[in-house]
């Protein structure tokens, strides 16, 4: 516990050290709200194995059959499980605690891998979602949004209202480049960034998985929360092993008494 002690300390220091502190989240961040992760223990290609590599081609290829499968309801198993657990899913304790690190203005951006928009459920503002959004539907030709009317959709969407082209889900295909926007959104958060809270993430998908690297040659501090260790735990400063729900809190109520104002708490 001692060892703990001193992680979040040092957590703690770095973060109020820091002039641009950013966070960067994947699947475990919402495992709390409900909704299962991809990789690891009770992740969703660990049940159902992974999808289709090539979805994003085939949409493109043929957006008539895509759509035609999509509605037959004919998804893959691990869709069905993720849109029933993403319906129902509320912001938890840790994505709360993010949000309070923001309106304290202690934290700058979250960039996140998640769709499930409950970041901003939990009052998060500044919110760059690289894999898209659950709520929103987008055209492939013109890049143009629209929100999304249901989890699951009766009829296929109509073409593009701007530029007629071909609408898809906002939330990013495997295959799919990130749109460029997003990117280049996502990649000047990270070069503004002096500190990079990475939480809940196996930093395994590119490009998302490489900006904490990125971070850490620009010279930036790497925090990660995470109960298990991943693929950036070598290079991160320091490792608060735990759920997000537990530890974010905690680093919350700690930043809290020891900012200027506050005396330390005695331990
Ligand atoms: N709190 C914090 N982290 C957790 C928790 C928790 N309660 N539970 C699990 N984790 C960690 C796991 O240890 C793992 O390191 O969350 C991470 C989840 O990793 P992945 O399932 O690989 O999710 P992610 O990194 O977001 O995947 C990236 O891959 O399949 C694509 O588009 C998908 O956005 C996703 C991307």
């Amino acid at each position: 516990m001692a060892e703990a002690r001193g992680a979040i300390d040092q957590a703690v220091e770095l973060i109020l050290a820091s002039r641009n502190v950013i966070a960067m989240t994947g699947a475990g961040m919402s495992v709390e709200s409900g909704i299962p992760p991809f990789r690891g223990e009770g992740g969703l290609w660990t049940q159902f194995g992974g999808p289709d590599a090539n979805q994003y081609q085939r949409f493109l290829a043929d957006p008539d059959a895509f759509w035609a499968r999509e509605l037959q309801q004919a998804n893959e198993p691990y869709i069905v499980e993720l849109r029933k657990t993403i319906s129902v899913a509320a912001p938890n304790p840790g994505h709360v605690a993010l949000a309070s690190l923001e309106s304290e203005g202690v934290l700058t951006t979250v960039v996140t891998q998640n769709i499930d928009g409950l970041h901003q459920a939990a009052g998060s503002k500044s919110v760059i979602e690289m894999h898209g959004s659950r709520h929103k539907m987008r055209c492939v030709d013109c890049g143009d949004r629209s929100p999304r009317e249901a989890m699951f959709l009766q009829v296929r969407p109509a073409p593009c209202v701007r530029c007629g082209g071909r609408v898809k889900y906002d939330s990013v295909l495997f295959g799919e480049p990130i749109p460029r926007s997003v990117l280049e959104e996502a990649r000047a958060a990270t070069d503004r960034a002096d500190c990079v809270l990475v939480v809940g993430t196996s930093a395994t998908v590119r490009p998302a998985g490489g900006l904490p690297r990125i971070a850490k040659s620009n010279g930036a501090r790497l925090i990660e929360v995470n109960p298990d260790s991943t693929a950036i735990t070598e290079t991160c400063d320091v490792v608060l092993r735990g759920r997000a729900a537990a530890i974010l809190p905690e680093l919350v109520a700690e930043i809290g008494l020891v900012r200027p104002g506050h005396t330390p708490r005695q331990r």
